[in-house]
């Protein structure tokens, strides 16, 4: 995040986010030149830094309104490089050609090093949380377990039509809003909160991870290639059924069976996926919206428990951007 965050009312923590990308480019690759150009590539293309600012801001008002201590800016980079390390194994899965508006790592360098540059981040990361005390390690090896977890179930579901919806948001929990947790919980120990403040933050990065999660999943349908910096329509063509298309195939009317007859065919053309895509924004993309803005909403509610203040400003202002953005 090169500019100030509109949401964002803690100047201390933007400094500390525009500290950070020289921060993660720096640490990315250690001394092997190959392994920094492979695991710098993802980096060098920015990102919303949304999990470091999480982080930083979880440590509550005092922290956050003066510059960020090593141990913190360490941890914040370390839950980035978790969330990079999860896109270089996420695109070898997805097969996408682009993130970040470049190559992805594995067209350019072939699966294997992608995935080889995405464990090597993960590993990278666990070196920077030892500053943050015993228990942040095995906290991030739970969040990577709960990553790959989610990630392996929503792979072996591919192409499932009766994928039930409440396993679809499980799977969404762990792929996804667990990472968001993680940074929550590592902001909320180096800030020394109350219990009540940590179970509040908590349940507030439990609903903001799952809100934007749905809210990339309609950009997938409804957003444009170029602002997104990665392809669009890749979910369907993938087979991840996703919640717009899973509601799609529920609705009431004609409609869900012949979204259920294209999508039975073993090679569907292109006016098979016009005609998916016609159909999901009808009726797949209107209640989709209205329950990201729900947990949108939730996750605010989750903050009454925090003391007002820049951080809790910020916090709500995060979670309503979250199912508001176009990329
Ligand atoms: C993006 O989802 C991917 C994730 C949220 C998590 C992927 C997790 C793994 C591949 C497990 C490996 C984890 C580690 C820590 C090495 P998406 O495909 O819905 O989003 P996209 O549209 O941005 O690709
Ligand atoms: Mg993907």
């Amino acid at each position: 995040m090169a500019a100030p965050a509109s949401w964002l009312a803690c100047d201390a923590v933007g400094a500390d986010l525009a500290r950070l990308g020289p921060l993660l480019m720096g640490c990315a690759g250690g001394d092997d030149p190959r392994m920094a150009a492979l695991t710098r590539h993802l980096l060098a293309g920015g990102g919303k830094r949304l999990r470091p600012a999480l982080l930083l801001l979880a440590r509550g008002d005092a922290l956050a309104a003066r510059p960020a201590d090593a141990t913190a800016l360490d941890a914040a980079a370390a839950v980035e490089l978790i969330h990079v390390a999860s896109l270089y194994h996420d695109d070898v899965m997805d097969r996408s050609p682009t993130r970040r508006g470049a190559a992805s790592a594995h067209s350019r360098w072939g699966n294997g090093a992608a995935a080889l540059a995405g464990t090597w981040l993960f590993a990278r990361a666990q070196q920077l949380l030892r500053p943050a005390g015993p228990a942040a390690a095995p906290a991030a090896a739970r969040t990577a377990a709960a990553l790959c977890a989610g990630q392996l179930r929503e792979a072996e579901n591919a192409y499932n039509l009766e994928l039930g919806v409440d396993e679809h948001l499980t799977i969404l929990h762990d792929k996804t809003a667990t990472l968001f947790m993680l940074a929550a919980e590592l902001g909320a120990t180096l800030g020394g909160r109350s219990a009540p403040e940590c179970a509040a933050l908590a349940s507030y990065a439990a609903s903001l991870g799952l809100a934007f999660q749905l809210a990339d999943d309609l950009l997938d349908w409804t957003g444009a290639a170029a602002t997104l910096g990665k392809a669009t329509g890749a979910d369907l063509r993938g087979g991840v059924y996703n919640l717009p298309l899973l509601t799609a195939l529920a609705a009431p009317g004609s409609e869900a069976q012949a979204l259920r007859l294209i999508l039975h065919k073993r090679a569907p053309d292109e006016a098979d996926l016009a005609r998916v895509q016609a159909i999901v924004l009808a009726s797949g993309v209107a209640p989709v919206r209205r329950r990201a803005a729900a947990l949108a909403a939730q996750a605010g509610a989750a903050l009454g428990a925090l003391a007002q203040g820049p951080v809790r400003s910020s916090l709500a202002a995060l979670a309503a951007l979250s199912v508001a953005r176009q990329a």
